[in-house]
């Protein structure tokens, strides 16, 4: 098992990436001295797959524990489901000496730790990532939050756990999409770390579709711990932490307008091609620069069906984004790997261009 440790001046924790380390749960919450009364919120699909390991852990337990499980969709990531997270622990008279765990993906992770954030002004929180996607990216660096109307994420708190489990054998049972979703996430920190893991995702990516435990902890370890210095050098995106939003902005549009029939890691790849074609078309790089830049997302184009994307829609979507301000949109652009540039605004026809091109790839 290796130990990651997001080093916050006021709020680190660990995270611990392994395989077939859930059954230390207990363990690792009572060395960490975390609070005894413990509420899971589960993903209704996880607890059917896991009900035998997760029993195990409620039959064992000495203390108060209760279980809710939920059904996590970009749609049910809202108020109502929070609401229904908050009554279940008032019915169970929790109060704040509560630990909270969420098992389960992005959504479940991101209103869990909102829920965390505010009930009873906070209580403790262990995340539990299921999914590729939320192990290499959400379940660290303490994002939190729900959609509201039609943006993403708007409503929300930064709200760090007390420590992060992430145990590979739960990803043995994603199917393709759900692991291409988590390689959207991979691909992000392909181009924003150095070209040794740009090359190694490129040679390797296949084996994640294969579950190869080895490659799937190489993979999240190296995520992990690069994303956690971005964390720790600007905890609530002020400056260095925006770069982790690659692709977002387009994504994001895509997301909303695909209404949510693409997936985010799926969204976020044809968001880092737009970002590289609009990398190009404002003279940032050159044209072999952005064929070299693209080869890694060529490698994605036939396991992504983008559907019918209106770019107006999209771009009011983006204007939308809470990342912006004044109206402008902000993007993160590239120079090459490992050289991003921040808040970068760009006029209408070249968004434009940028979204036919990202597109495009895809058609
Ligand atoms: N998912 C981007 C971030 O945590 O900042």
């Amino acid at each position: 098992m290796e130990t990651i440790n997001i080093n916050l001046p006021q709020n680190g924790y660990n995270v611990f990436v392994g395989n077939g380390i859930f059954n230390q749960l207990i363990k690792m919450v009572k060395s960490h001295g975390l609070n005894k009364n413990l509420f899971f919120v589960i993903d209704k699909n996880v607890h059917s797959l896991y009900s035998t390991q997760i029993d195990l852990i409620f039959s064992n337990y000495k203390g108060k524990v209760n279980l809710i499980k939920i059904e996590a969709s970009e749609k049910l990531k809202s108020f109502k489901t929070m609401e229904k997270i908050y009554a279940n622990l008032l019915e169970n008279d929790y109060s704040r000496d509560t630990l909270l765990i969420a098992i389960g993906g992005g959504i479940v992770g991101d209103i869990c730790g909102f829920v965390a954030a505010t009930f009873s002004r906070g209580i403790q929180s262990v995340q539990i990532p299921t999914t590729l996607l939320s192990a290499v990216d959400s379940s660290v660096g303490g994002k939190t939050g729900v959609n509201f109307g039609n943006t993403k994420n708007i409503i929300g708190a930064f709200n760090q756990p007390n420590f992060v489990l992430i145990d590979v054998n739960f990803l043995k049972s994603l199917n393709r999409e759900e692991l291409l979703s988590g390689l959207g996430e991979v691909i992000k920190y392909a181009y924003l770390t150095n070209i040794e893991f740009h090359n190694y995702i490129k040679n390797n990516f296949g084996k994640v579709f294969n579950k190869n435990p080895k490659i799937l902890l190489k993979i999240i370890n190296e995520t992990v711990r690069f994303k956690g210095d971005v964390v720790i050098s600007d905890e609530k995106e002020t400056g260095n932490r925006k770069m982790l939003n690659l692709g977002h902005t387009f994504a994001h549009a895509f997301e909303v307008e695909s209404k949510f029939k693409l997936k985010h890691g799926q969204a976020v790849i044809i968001g880092i091609a737009s970002a590289i074609f609009l990398s190009f078309k404002i003279g940032l790089i050159t044209k072999s620069k952005m064929d070299e830049l693209l080869e890694l997302i060529y490698l994605f184009k036939d396991e992504i069906n983008v559907g019918k994307i209106n770019y107006d829609n999209a771009i009011s979507i983006m204007q939308r984004d809470k990342k912006n301000k004044d109206g402008k949109i902000k993007f993160v652009l590239l120079k090459d790997v490992g050289s991003i540039l921040l808040d970068v605004e760009a006029n209408r026809d070249d968004i434009v261009y940028a979204l036919e091109n990202g597109i495009g790839v895809f058609k």
